[in-house]
């Protein structure tokens, strides 16, 4: 039996923050993000509205694309860094919007490389058999964790949500390979502490320590190695090469590292799909999102190996191989 995707789905919220925005706020410019990051402008949650709805549209995408009721799901798992309560988890309060009672619901926490994580536990339950058709969600909002005062990470940073829909089915179509790993030890490179949230049009000063703290450089290049090298592992481990990838779909954190993990694989940039430009860094939503998109253009046939890669906060990383 294969793992396999039938349905994607994704939502972002409608306001938009270009780079001219956010060099009224802070002393940046369009030309220094798109050279560093290649983003030109981000989605962000405005006071008041809710990850959940997008996480809730986003899943109904999925199910409608796969021709699914939520009431034929057996199991619902969320990536995300983003809930908004310490408990119930995100994955409870979707599947009390979704309607579906007495199956498993929970988070995955791995900052942005949550939704490979998830699609690991996803694909051993399929494997093991436990549940054949979960709903693996991805969704962050970052926004609200960022300093706006930061321009070394507030020009990064959008949110939004993604969904997949898996089921087994016979075949060998489906996930090939998943790899996940971390280095809690590298955990000072990327953190933010738990606490206050301030959205982007909110008025007031952050509290002193408070925000997302990077040490970018240093990250980049972690970042290059892990995704490639962790792409490398899923690809080896499915009996494949990076020279059989039609698709490779990686975290969309920077154009650069993109480029760079793409090189390192010898793979043209014809073969990975991009949208950090209009969404910058998404965390657990970007490869949901940039996957959903990737599907609607077309960019996917039947029988295409695609590689999903992601690193995060933690440090963490993992790639997965699916023959579509
Ligand atoms: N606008 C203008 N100048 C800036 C900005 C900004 N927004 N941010 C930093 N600078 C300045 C710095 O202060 C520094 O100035 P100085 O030379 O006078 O000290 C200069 O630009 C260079 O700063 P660096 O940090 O060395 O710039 P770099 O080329 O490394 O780019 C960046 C920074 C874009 C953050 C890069 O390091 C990066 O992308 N790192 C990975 C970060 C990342 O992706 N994090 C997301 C989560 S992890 C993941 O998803 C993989």
């Amino acid at each position: 039996m294969g793992a396999r995707i039938v349905g994607t789905g994704s939502a972002v919220p409608s306001t938009c923050l270009t780079n001219d925005d956010l060099s009224r706020r802070v002393n940046t410019s369009h030309d220094w993000i798109i050279t560093r990051t290649g983003i030109h402008e981000r989605r962000v949650m405005k006071q008041g509205e809710d990850l959940l709805d997008l996480m809730h549209e986003a899943s109904v995408q999925a199910l409608k694309a796969a021709e699914l009721k939520a009431t034929d799901l057996q199991a619902i798992v969320v990536a995300t860094v983003s809930g908004e309560y310490y408990f119930p988890s995100t994955a409870c309060l979707l599947q009390a919007r979704l309607g579906v009672d007495n199956i498993p619901a929970f988070d995955v926490s791995a900052a942005c490389a949550g939704f490979v994580y998830g699609l690991s536990v996803i694909h051993s339950y399929a494997k093991s058999g436990d549940y054949g058709r979960m709903l693996l969600v991805g969704a962050d909002a970052l926004s609200s964790m960022v300093n706006w005062e930061d321009r070394a990470t507030c020009v990064l940073f959008g949110d939004g949500a993604g969904a997949i829909v898996l089921d087994t089915q016979p075949g060998d179509r489906g996930l090939l390979s998943t790899v996940i790993e971390s280095s809690g030890a590298l955990w000072e490179l990327l953190y933010v502490r738990s606490g206050h949230r301030l959205t982007f049009d909110q008025e007031g000063k952050m509290p002193e320590g408070w925000g997302i703290k990077m040490k970018g450089p240093e990250l980049f290049k972690v970042a290059v190695r892990a995704l490639s090298d962790v792409a490398c592992k899923a690809l080896d481990r499915a009996g494949l090469t990076p020279a059989e990838v039609h698709l490779m779909i990686p975290h969309q954190a920077n154009l650069r590292i993109i480029q760079a993990v793409a090189d390192r694989l010898g793979l043209g940039m014809e073969k990975v799909h991009c949208n950090v430009q209009r969404f910058g860094n998404t965390s657990a939503a970007s490869i949901p999102i940039a996957l959903d998109e990737a599907v609607r253009e077309g960019k996917i046939h039947e029988n295409d190996i695609i590689v999903l890669n992601a690193c995060g906060g933690g440090l963490t990383w993992g790639a997965s191989v699916v023959r579509w």
